[in-house]
């Protein structure tokens, strides 16, 4: 192939979120190489959606390595784990030295970090880049999140910037960080989608134990996003809930198992979380509510065994409590953002990274499943420099305050009518963990100066003490100890 036909960009995995990414590649204006493991794939793509733009399908890898220009940007859409893996070491010796391999997966951080070390010391430049919005996001304009090289986002930014989705004309990519950054972001995202996901939840479940029907609960949710909660998984909720059974007339929801999968981003946001010793609780809760929906034998057991008020909620003014639960959501939203912002803040410290959270509200503002309103209003807060945390912005700890009452009374409410709230509850007391003057862990330090001497500070004198508990109880400097 003469070097002026080469392709712009390649994509590697031709399953939904490869081809689409592709199909927006091409739409773009990009020339893109197409490689699949299973050859068929390749050919359904270019046989339905060839029109859209120039395709360049391989039926071999090395056909395809050969196709691209130099350096190469190859966009690996494999499914995550093994498949990368091997995606990776059947390049390796096809490539020269600078070509840029891009997984677009949803790969743990550090299996990319590994991964960026590994190409690195070939000579190679390898991004993983979070990318967010789903199968439309994918063809329509995704959030992009990548990770890597500085230098490599040179060769590939403007072209994941092109494909990504814009707001006011700015794009929703950029670049996050060395090695594993991208992924990262990408991890927390999704650890944020699933608290926001269950909060939206529990909001629901309130609607419903005030006796609502699900065409009523439809119109709710989109009022509320028509106002601060503006957002995405709102705006689908609001559809969901509406959405009649055609093979029942009853509403879908009442149809679907109420068991919710996972595939394990959440639970990876809390792991590193309790790593990095940061507070997740709202996030840990989500990803703990869909681990009970999904544990039949324990359910049934505990149905059979456990008593419980009737879950009915009985209030004076519905429409007054419908607006409480709408405040103690938004209340709830903000703490699980501020909490994931600030895991990227420590991991970014942890690991080098140095991350700007303005820059990443700023690309999840569109494209991305969590794409909301209240991000346009994150990404100035942090812009303005200096934040400890979201929750102590200025505008939002007023709002907070403005909204505490309602949010006390929700879950308040609904622990008395026995309606799990968890992430509501959780988002509550972390916030008044963190406002508290003094917390119970003084408590806590002398329980274990007690059981284990492990001494402890005081308030009023410097130094490390130690009360001697099973003698005289007399208190001793702690370096004394031994
Ligand atoms: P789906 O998304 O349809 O469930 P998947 O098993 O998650 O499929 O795989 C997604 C993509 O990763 C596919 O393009 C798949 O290639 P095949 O069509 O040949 O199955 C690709 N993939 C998975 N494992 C792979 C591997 N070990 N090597 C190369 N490609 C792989």
């Amino acid at each position: 192939m003469s070097p002026e036909n080469r392709a712009d960009v390649g994509v590697i995995g031709m399953a939904v979120m490869g081809s689409n990414l592709a199909r927006n590649l091409a739409r773009n204006g990009y020339s893109v190489a197409l490689y699949n493991r299973t050859t068929s794939k390749t050919e359904a793509v270019v046989a339905e959606h060839g029109g859209e733009g120039d395709f360049r399908p391989a039926a071999e890898l090395e056909d395809f390595v050969a196709s691209l220009e130099r350096p190469r940007r190859i966009i690996s859409m494999v499914k995550a784990g093994r498949g990368t893996d091997a995606v990776i070491d059947s390049l390796i010796p096809l490539l020269e030295e600078g070509d840029i391999v891009v997984d677009g997966g949803n790969s743990q951080f550090e299996d990319t970090r590994r991964r960026e070390r590994k190409l690195r010391e070939l000579g190679l430049h390898f991004v993983g880049a979070g990318i967010s919005g789903g199968e439309v996001g994918a063809l329509e304009g995704p959030s992009i999140m990548p990770g890597g090289s500085r230098e490599s986002y040179e060769a590939l930014g403007p072209i994941l910037e092109k494909i990504s989705a814009h707001v006011d004309g700015e794009p929703c990519c950029t670049w996050i960080g060395t090695d594993g950054a991208g992924h990262y972001v990408k991890m927390v995202h999704n650890g944020i989608e699933y608290a926001d996901i269950q909060a939206i939840g529990e909001a629901y479940e309130l609607l419903k134990a005030l006796g609502l029907t699900y065409g009523e609960m439809a119109d709710i949710f989109a009022t509320w996003n028509t106002g601060d909660l503006d957002s995405y998984l709102i705006e689908i909720t609001s559809e969901v809930l509406r959405k009649v059974d055609a093979r029942t007339g009853k509403p879908l929801v009442e149809v679907i198992v109420d068991a919710a999968g996972m595939k394990g981003t959440g639970t990876w946001t809390v792991q590193s979380g309790l790593t990095l010793g940061t507070p997740l609780n709202t996030i840990a809760e989500s990803v703990f509510a869909r681990a009970v929906s999904s544990h039949p034998s324990l359910r049934k057991a505990a149905q059979a065994a456990l008593d419980g008020p009737d879950q009915k909620l009985h209030v004076e003014d519905r429409d007054a409590f419908i607006e409480q639960i709408r405040q103690a959501l938004w209340s709830s939203k903000v703490v699980a953002y501020a909490q994931g912002l600030d895991e990227i803040r420590m991991a970014s410290k942890e690991y080098g990274w140095d991350i700007d959270v303005s820059e990443v509200a700023k690309i999840w503002r569109a494209g991305c499943i969590i794409r909301a309103k209240l991000l346009e209003r994150i990404r100035s807060e942090y812009a303005a420099g200096g934040l400890v945390s979201l929750l102590v912005a200025p505008s939002v700890a007023q709002d907070l305050a403005d909204s505490q009452e309602a949010w006390r009374n929700v879950v308040a409410q609904a622990v008395a009518a026995g309606v799990p709230v968890p992430v509501f509850a959780a988002a509550l007391a972390h916030y008044d963990l963190a406002r508290a003057p003094r917390v119970n862990a003084a408590l806590t330090q002398g329980l274990r100066d007690y059981f284990g001497a492990h001494t402890y500070l005081r308030t009023d004198i410097d130094g490390v003490w130690h009360t001697d508990w099973s003698g005289d109880g007399s208190e001793i400097p702690g370096e004394d100890m031994h």
